[in-house]
């Protein structure tokens, strides 16, 4: 076999040991302005046809979370959920220790990148942000919901023409995460062409 060796690999390791971590097993701290930054240059290597980059990210931390909840809470009374509904929105909006929105900036009209391409582009820019918190020792979640497409969200976060993926909730993970849900076998996906 070429390549390294799989069994020292650690890189290989770490994104072998990824798995989602909810908002109520985040704690401080988050990743600083350095760890951001590191994990915006991991989501640029994402495969970009043309060089699009169809994607950027928004820092929601400290104080700025209270507009969020203000938000969350206006969206979910919107949505017709009571002010206990509507309080747990708010709380969840701001127990994070750093929430990163993530826009989809497509070009629908592109002559050579179709919209297909540019989306796989924006998941893996996100599977790469959540791989580099990973690695940094931080955890956390993708999480959208209708509130996505709630006005005042959407105006709060996106300019003219993007798409409001959702939020990335990271913090430190209160416990080491345990094994989660199984993943489906390599088998599954993978398999030799015939020809
Ligand atoms: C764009 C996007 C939006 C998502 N929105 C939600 C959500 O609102 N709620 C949720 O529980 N999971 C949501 N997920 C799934 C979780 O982020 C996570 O991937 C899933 O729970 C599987 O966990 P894993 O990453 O450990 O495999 C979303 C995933 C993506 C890619």
């Amino acid at each position: 076999m070429s390549g390294h060796d799989l069994t020292q690999n650690s890189v290989l390791a770490l994104l072998l040991a990824r798995q989602s971590v909810g908002i109520k097993h985040l704690t401080e701290p988050g990743p600083d302005a350095t760890q951001l930054r590191a994990m915006a240059d991991a989501a640029l290597r994402a495969p970009d046809h043309a060089g699009l980059v169809p994607f950027r990210f928004v820092v929601v931390q400290g104080a700025a979370r209270e507009r969020l909840a203000l938000l969350f809470a206006q969206a979910a009374r919107d949505a017709g959920k009571d002010d206990a509904g509507a309080a747990l929105d708010a709380e969840r909006a701001q127990r994070a220790p750093v929430t990163v929105a993530v826009l989809a900036r497509l070009d629908a009209g592109h002559p050579q990148v179709p919209v297909h391409e540019q989306w796989a582009c924006v998941g893996g820019a996100l599977t790469n942000l959540l791989n580099a918190a990973h690695a940094m020792g931080f955890a956390g979640k993708m999480l959208s919901g209708a509130k996505v497409r709630h006005p005042a969200v959407q105006q709060a976060f996106c300019r003219p023409g993007e798409t409001l993926l959702g939020w990335v909730a990271l913090g430190t993970p209160a416990k080491s995460p345990q094994r989660g849900h199984d993943k489906p076998r390599a088998a599954d996906v993978l398999s030799d062409w015939g020809g």
